[in-house]
């Protein structure tokens, strides 16, 4: 459910960490997007101070890193685990020196107000909850600075039963473009830009290798109610994305303090 929404009770469950462990992205996304995204930022400094919350495994602080030749780049996660294969990554493509690594909450930043120029969130907000997460991140931007993130919207106004009691359950508060947009007006931010991700961002970088991934999870923790659990929790949200991926999608946000 990472790919999409974690309830707070699986959340707090080592097994979707593990579970995302050893893939590449730990959500929908593609380098193609972030370049996309990074490239509607109007005027990015020099040397930009660049912090990635709920970085995972860090593919697109990676991306970041190489876009941006001479940012510094601050990486946030909760689970120290997918930091240290960021660390890996990043010392093997030569990136290291311009990425730290944080192990902290998105709601507890040990970070000092106005420190950044850019925060860059994919497919993390709503562990907080989308208003929630732009109002707080928003005091550690410098006047002027950028958000990018992407979250899962609604694209349908009447999605298919099964689809809506699948988010009903595992997103209540997803709503669509408009709503989001609505929201960061609210925040106090402006609004710059939006736009949505292509299949290919959810199956080849995303889903392929999930589902490898989770029939050696299945087979490695047979018998362990819990992870079966998630196990069925998440064959089910591929089922839904086969059928209904017109219904809803991740949907990048580009807004100024
Ligand atoms: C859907 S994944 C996205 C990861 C990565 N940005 C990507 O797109 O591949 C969400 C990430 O948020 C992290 N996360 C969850 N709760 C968090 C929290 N309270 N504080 C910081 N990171 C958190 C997870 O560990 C995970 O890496």
């Amino acid at each position: 459910m990472y790919g999409i929404m974690i309830s707070t009770k699986i959340m707090e469950d080592s097994f979707i960490f593990k579970l995302y462990e050893g893939l590449p992205r730990q959500g929908p996304g593609s380098d193609q997007c972030t370049k996309k995204m990074f490239s509607m930022i109007p005027g990015v400094p020099d040397e930009p101070r660049i912090l990635d919350i709920g970085c995972g495994t860090g593919a697109q602080t990676l991306a970041l890193a190489e876009l941006a030749g001479d940012a510094i780049i601050t990486a946030v996660d909760v689970y120290q685990p997918f930091l240290d294969t960021l660390k890996k990554n990043g010392g093997r493509r030569g990136l290291g020196h311009r990425i730290t690594t944080t192990c902290a909450s998105m709601d507890n930043l040990p970070f000092d107000p106005g420190f950044f120029d850019i925060i860059w969130a994919e497919g993390s907000v709503f562990v907080m909850g989308f208003s929630n997460g732009i109002r707080y991140w928003k005091d550690f931007l410098k006047p002027g600075g950028f958000l990018a993130l992407s979250d899962l919207v609604w694209f349908s106004d009447n999605p298919s039963p099964d689809t809506r009691e699948f988010f009903g359950m595992e997103y209540p508060a997803m709503t669509n473009v408009r709503g989001n947009v609505d929201m960061i007006n609210a925040a106090g931010y402006t609004f710059i830009s939006s736009f949505g991700f292509p299949d290919s961002a959810w199956w080849k970088n995303f889903y392929e290798p999930f589902e490898i991934r989770l029939a050696e999870f299945e087979t490695i923790y047979a018998g362990n109610e819990e992870a079966m659990a998630l196990v069925e929790v998440s064959r089910k949200e591929l089922a839904i994305f086969r059928a209904h991926s017109d219904e809803y999608g991740y949907q990048f946000f580009l807004m100024q303090k």
